[in-house]
């Protein structure tokens, strides 16, 4: 072959492998970094443009698969009666009627019909979304709360949940001065303002037939031990606690542990499934182990632990694990 043809055989063999090596440099550094980039900018777009289970910062109801939490958390029953979920399955009824059982109990859809010509039947807070960010504070008794100086912040929340006799007067400034809802029971009732809800933990068809006549006549003056004959509350803002979600509580979340769950529990689980956001304030002893109420003087009063009724240890873990897995924020007082 004369030179000029070697040349030209050789310039046209560096021509074909240069042009391989660009189409295959072209590829590689076109084709898939604009895939990486397109990645990227379809992710920043969605966490703009995706909206979470509520607006606040954090959510409650994150959907989250197999966790601690996703495997308790039951968002199809719903924590307040309507006429409508009232009825109660045979087993629910059984559980519920043996709390505190009753030697003759009235006829227990009869009383729940008298009892929504009284109060109002409606699906309340079940409202959760997007554009939804319910702040809550739940309020325990605890005496961890005197010298706290909690008020301000429990005031700040949407709503805030107290329960039993809870007095607050003369100690806002470490529990506050808002109840937006207060959680008793005939045994623990007290009066209240028209602007707060009443929800009434029922633990027995007496129960039911009490609040309709404390709001009304003021004829039931017992259950097993003496009542109030008439409550100071607006009768258009009670809310019955289910029986249903009680027994869920006890089951899914103390795991049979206690008798029942205390008012304080049912109150923290009522907050897990209408708010967004839940903090808890006044749970657990005081920095020396006493559990009394804040309001009390002697610190040595057992408060609800020693009703023997409730599993208190229980309880007070489960509400750390909740606070462990984010889903609460527990101000622990002093
Ligand atoms: O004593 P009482 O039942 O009225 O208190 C309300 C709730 O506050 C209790 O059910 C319990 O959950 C919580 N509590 C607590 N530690 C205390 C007192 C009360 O956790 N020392």
């Amino acid at each position: 072959m004369s030179l000029p043809k070697r040349r030209k055989v050789r310039t046209l063999v560096l021509l074909f492998f240069a042009i391989t090596f660009t189409t295959f440099l072209f590829s590689y550094t076109l084709r898939d970094p604009s895939i990486y980039f397109f990645k990227y900018a379809f992710r920043l777009s969605d966490n703009f443009f995706s909206r979470g289970p509520c607006a606040c910062r954090r959510c409650i109801a994150e959907p989250e698969d197999e966790s601690w939490f996703a495997e308790r958390f039951n968002q199809s029953i719903h924590p307040l009666m309507t006429r409508e979920n009232s009825v109660l399955s045979d087993d629910t009824f059984r559980w519920w009627q043996w709390l505190q059982s009753e030697r003759q109990p009235a006829n227990f859809t009869e009383v729940v019909e008298e009892l929504f010509q009284v109060i109002p039947d409606e699906v309340l807070y079940m409202d959760a979304g997007p554009e939804r960010c319910r702040t809550c504070a739940v309020v325990g008794n605890s005496g961890n709360l005197k010298g706290s100086r909690y008020g301000a912040a429990i005031d700040s929340s949407d709503l805030v949940i107290r329960m039993n006799q809870a007095p607050t007067s003369g100690f806002e400034e470490d529990v506050g001065a808002r109840t937006t809802h207060h959680v008793m029971y005939p045994e623990s009732a007290i009066d209240l303002d028209n602007a707060t809800s009443l929800v009434l933990i029922p633990f027995k068809t007496l129960d039911l037939q009490w609040i309709v006549s404390a709001l009304t006549t003021g004829t039931i003056t017992q259950t097993y031990i003496p009542v109030t004959a008439r409550i100071k509350a607006n009768k258009d803002k009670v809310l019955i606690y289910s029986p249903a979600f009680f027994k869920y509580v006890y089951e899914s979340w103390l795991e049979g542990h206690g008798r029942y769950p205390s008012t304080g529990f049912l109150s923290l689980l009522l907050a897990i499934h209408i708010c967004d956001e839940v903090s808890v304030f006044g749970f657990g002893a005081d920095q020396y182990g006493n559990w009394h109420h804040y309001w009390e003087e002697n610190h040595l009063a057992g408060a609800f632990r020693h009703t023997g009724v409730h599993d208190g240890d229980y309880e007070y873990n489960v509400t750390l694990l909740l606070a462990d897995n984010n889903k609460i924020q527990m101000f622990k007082g002093r």
